[in-house]
């Protein structure tokens, strides 16, 4: 049995400790982590997986899993910005990646975002509708065939080109007026 939540602060240092453990060290040197620095996560978009059933609102059980979101600009337009994800190597391959996928992802369309941004393998990501993204720029360095679009919305990536921009601080995560 799985249980899925919202990451709370409590989770947090066993999410940072699960994203040193999937990811080569280094990984806040990544330009996406450039594009978070200063901004709040969308909170209710940041998902844990732990094993076990609900102790109460405890946060036993092992995490096995974790993703994140954040927002962006591009153009002046709001887009959330998928990642990091990530699943312990004991339970790699066994469809919990692709369950915080789906998950986070309809709880984003049900909010409002009409558009999800991530840098990643497209081998991977296209199972879940991504696909490259043209003349939409990272901050260097980041490989242009890494940058995946989702439209939420019909139509929602279509002419839209630019720099991938921080939000401003200031600004309210929320979806309207996207
Ligand atoms: C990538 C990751 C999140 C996928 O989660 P998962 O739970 O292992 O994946 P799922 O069980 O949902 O899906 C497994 C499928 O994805 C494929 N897959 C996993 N990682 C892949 C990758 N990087 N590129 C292409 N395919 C990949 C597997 O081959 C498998 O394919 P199949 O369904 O045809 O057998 C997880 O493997 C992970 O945490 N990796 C290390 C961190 C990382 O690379 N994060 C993503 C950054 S781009």
């Amino acid at each position: 049995m799985y249980r899925l939540s919202p990451e709370t602060d409590a989770d947090t240092p066993e999410v940072e400790a699960l994203l040193d453990l999937c990811f080569a060290p280094g990984r806040t040197a990544l330009s996406s982590y450039r594009l978070r620095e200063g901004v709040a996560p969308v909170r209710e978009l940041c998902l844990t997986l732990r094993a076990g059933a609900s102790n109460g609102g405890g946060s036993a059980g092992v995490l096995l899993a974790a993703i994140r979101y954040w927002p962006v600009r591009v153009a002046g337009q709001k887009v959330l910005l998928l990642g990091p994800v990530a699943v312990h190597p004991t339970a790699q391959g066994e469809g919990l990646g692709g369950l915080l996928m789906r998950e986070s992802l309809s709880l984003a369309a049900a909010m409002g975002w009409q558009r999800v941004m991530l840098v990643g393998d497209a081998p991977y990501y296209s199972r879940f509708g991504f696909s490259r993204l043209e003349g939409v720029e990272m901050p260097p360095p980041t490989n242009p065939d890494r940058v995946l679009g989702l439209e939420l919305e019909p139509g929602a990536w279509v002419d839209l080109r630019g720099t991938v921009t921080r939000e401003t601080a200031a600004a309210n995560a929320c979806p309207s007026g996207a």
